[in-house]
Parts: C-alpha cells; structure tokens; sequence
C-alpha cells in the first residue's frame, strides 16, 4: 500500500533523509528534498536531481536550475518566494535516465506530503515525469502545456515544459524563444 506522510516540510525533509523504499538512494549522494518558501503560493515540481543536486543537496542548482532562473526572472518571478521540488528525490546516477514508474511510486508519498504541507494555491509541473506523477499517465505536456487540469492536489495545476527540455533545443534562437 502507498505510504502517506505528514508534517512540516523541515519534517518531512528530515524523514526523507532515511528513505529507502526504491534502490535509487544506494548510488545517490544524499536525498535532494524540496526548498524555498514553505508556505508559497507556487510550487514547481521537476522530475529528479541532476549531478550537482546530488552533490549539492538541493534541487535545481545544476544547468537546468540556472535556465530555470533565467526563465524566472525574465517572468519576473522571484525564485525565493516559490517552493521547488522534484517527483523523485534521489539522483540516478547515469545522467539523462528519466525516473522509472516503480520509482516515481516510492516517491509519491514525498511531493504529496509536500503540498499537503506548503498548501500552494498554484502547482507547475515541469515536463512528463511530474505531470506522470501528479495529473496522470495519460497527461500529454506537448499537447496539454499550460491549461489547467481539475485536481485536488491545489486550486490551480498545469504542467509546462522542464528546463532541460529546452537546454536539448540545439539553435540559441530556437531556444530563446522557448
Ligand atoms: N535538477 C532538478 O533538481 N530537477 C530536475 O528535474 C532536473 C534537474
């Protein structure tokens, strides 16, 4: 049966530090938990860390942090105010292998105890591997970015594009304007 947790985000993050209920944690450095504001209004929610989130411990540090970023603050968003996260808190360890289902599963108890306890009143989902884990298997972000989808997870859910997605656009000008 699925576990469920409950907490504060320092809570939960400290639990976290301990999971072992995929094999993802044996090659990872550490457990790479959500950070920001634990009570924003948005929550972003990637797919796994990278190389430099496992040695770092925190999500979105990497190339794909820093072209999210740059996104954020062309939007004029300021970063410290959202609460960032990912579906799957260990690293893979062989870069660019997406999350397997059975893992986002283990997880799942994480990034829902998560938005149990920020409450955000708007959740972005950024690329499959999120919108897999918190709209659904048959969620098609090519087709559905940026509409919003009925949930019961926070009043306002869509999913966009990852940041890496876009960083594996080859022209500068393609990817500018993504
Ligand atoms: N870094 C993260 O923290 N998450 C991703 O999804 C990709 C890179």
């Amino acid at each position: 049966m699925a576990k469920s947790r409950t907490g504060s985000v320092d809570d939960l993050r400290a639990e976290a530090r301990k999971c072992q209920d995929c094999p993802l944690w044996a090659n990872a450095t550490q457990t790479v938990f959500g950070a920001g504001d634990p009570h924003a209004r948005v929550m972003l929610v990637g797919e796994q860390p990278g190389d430099e989130e496992d040695k770092k411990g925190l999500p979105f540090v990497g190339p794909a942090g820093r072209l999210l970023d740059k996104a954020l603050e062309s939007a004029g968003v300021d970063r410290e105010h959202l609460y960032v996260t990912n579906a799957v808190k260990h690293f893979k360890w062989r870069l660019h292998k997406t999350p397997a289902q059975r893992e986002i599963e283990a997880c799942h108890q994480w990034i829902e105890g998560e938005i149990q306890a920020v409450k955000p009143h708007v959740i972005v989902a950024l690329g499959a591997t999120a919108a897999k884990a918190l709209i659904g298997a048959q969620f098609k972000v090519t087709q559905q970015r940026g509409q919003f989808v009925e949930s019961a997870l926070a009043p306002y859910v869509f999913a966009t594009f990852h940041p890496s997605a876009l960083l594996r656009l080859q022209e500068d000008e393609e990817r500018e304007a993504a």
